[in-house]
């Protein structure tokens, strides 16, 4: 019987398969790669607010602390949205009649809540919780970037499960002290930027996870701020992080213990502590490991598994 195909058509054969097999490769990695883009994870992108509300302007401008606003962040599962109430304690003074406020005037005279447009949103079978990441040394900026820096709120960061256990694995290269939780700017320890600090010796008090038991500096504890030594006792503490804060007025004062310039992680005074228990770092692995030790940081293992965060 004479051959029905011939060698070149056989060629050609193993050519489609082959590029059959190149379409599959490549519509996987386009649905991949689909499933991770920012389109599906939302990642950057500006919505449509009611109100065009800058942090830019309200936190880097005016100074404004984020607790200010998001007044549960260390305390709840959420860090919340501030109600109208809240900006009128300025904007019955500020833009009274500024037309881009118009929608808040409306809330408040209705008592209807600002329609403001979720960015941040995991699915509901994932379990997450601010005040322990906020109690146990990660900052805002870990997690949303440099909301300082945003005309317009956007999600940072994919929020996908890889990217959370990117941290949860070895969260070292992201541990802060707790006072530097709200500080945008924070780039961890280097020779640079060292931080100092000391064991307190007490133990949380159990009612939050809270870091009670270290102190940390980001000015040498051993020289007072006219540069002489401070040998015995630190008594004049140096404002823990170089954030700008409300400028005046009493509705404008921060709610938080963490915020204060005079106290420290565990809300006391930082003169407590002799400078001479304060240790050193200068780079930011050592920096983490000693408050992974300090904030008593369960095992990668612990931190990666299913029931972390599928409850
Ligand atoms: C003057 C009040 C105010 C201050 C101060 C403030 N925020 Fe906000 N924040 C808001 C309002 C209002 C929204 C909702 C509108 C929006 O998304 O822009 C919001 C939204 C957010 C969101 C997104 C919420 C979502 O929908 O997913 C994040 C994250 C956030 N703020 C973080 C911060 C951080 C971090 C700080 C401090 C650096 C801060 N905010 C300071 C008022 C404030
Ligand atoms: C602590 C006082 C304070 C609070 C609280 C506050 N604002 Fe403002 N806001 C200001 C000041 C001051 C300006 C004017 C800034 C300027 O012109 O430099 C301003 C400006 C604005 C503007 C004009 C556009 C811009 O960003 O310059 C909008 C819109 C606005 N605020 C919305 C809000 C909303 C919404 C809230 C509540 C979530 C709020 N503000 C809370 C003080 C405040
Ligand atoms: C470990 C990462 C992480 C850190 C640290 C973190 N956030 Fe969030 N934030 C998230 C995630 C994830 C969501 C979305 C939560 C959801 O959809 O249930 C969110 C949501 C929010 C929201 C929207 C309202 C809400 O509570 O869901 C605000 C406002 C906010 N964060 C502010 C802050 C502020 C202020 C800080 C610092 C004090 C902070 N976040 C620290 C990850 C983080
Ligand atoms: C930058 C680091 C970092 C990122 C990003 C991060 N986490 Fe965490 N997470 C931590 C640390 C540190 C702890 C505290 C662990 C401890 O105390 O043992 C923690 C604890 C938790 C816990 C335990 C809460 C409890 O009460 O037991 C949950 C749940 C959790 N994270 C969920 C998430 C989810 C969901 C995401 C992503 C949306 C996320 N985390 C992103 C660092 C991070
Ligand atoms: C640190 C928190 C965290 C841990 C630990 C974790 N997940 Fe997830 N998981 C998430 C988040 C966040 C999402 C949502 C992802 C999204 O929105 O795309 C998710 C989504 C999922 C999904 C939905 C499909 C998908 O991939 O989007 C499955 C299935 C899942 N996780 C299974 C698991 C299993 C099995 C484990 C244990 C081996 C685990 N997860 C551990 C945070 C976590």
């Amino acid at each position: 019987m004479a051959q029905v195909f011939d060698r070149s058509s056989n060629a050609l054969a193993r050519a489609s398969l082959v590029l059959t097999g190149l379409i599959v490769i490549a519509l996987g990695v386009t649905l991949d790669q689909l499933q991770r883009s920012p389109w599906v994870t939302r990642q950057g992108q500006r919505a449509d607010q009611p109100i065009p509300f800058s942090h830019q302007h309200h936190v880097e401008g005016l100074g404004i602390q984020c607790q200010y606003c998001h007044t549960s962040v260390e305390v709840s599962s959420y860090a919340g949205i501030p109600p109208t109430k809240t900006c009128i304690n300025c904007h019955s003074q500020i833009w009274t009649n500024a037309p881009l406020l118009e929608p808040v005037r409306q809330s408040w005279a209705t008592g209807a809540s600002i329609p403001w447009i979720r960015i941040h949103d995991l699915p509901d079978y994932v379990y997450f919780n601010h005040s322990i990441h906020v109690n146990k040394g990660i900052g805002c900026s870990s997690c949303h970037g440099r909301v300082d820096e945003m005309p317009l709120m956007y999600q940072q960061n994919s929020l996908q499960m890889e990217w959370c256990l990117n941290c949860h694995r070895n969260p070292t290269g992201n541990i802060r002290p707790t006072s530097e939780i709200y500080n945008m700017a924070w780039e961890g320890a280097s020779s640079g930027h060292p931080v100092w600090c000391a064991p307190t010796g007490k133990a949380a008090d159990g009612k939050i996870p809270t870091a009670e038991n270290v102190v940390c500096t980001t000015t040498d504890p051993k020289v007072n701020s006219d540069g002489s030594a401070n040998v015995a006792m630190l008594q004049t503490p140096a404002p823990m992080a170089p954030l700008a804060r409300p400028q005046s007025g009493d509705h404008m004062e921060p709610t938080s213990k963490m915020d204060s310039g005079t106290t420290t992680t565990n809300g006391a005074p930082l003169g407590e502590t002799p400078a001479a228990n304060y240790k050193k770092f200068t780079n930011q692995a050592e920096l983490g490991r000693f408050l992974m030790a300090q904030y008593h940081i369960r095992t990668a293992n612990e931190l990666a598994s299913c029931e972390t965060c599928h409850r």
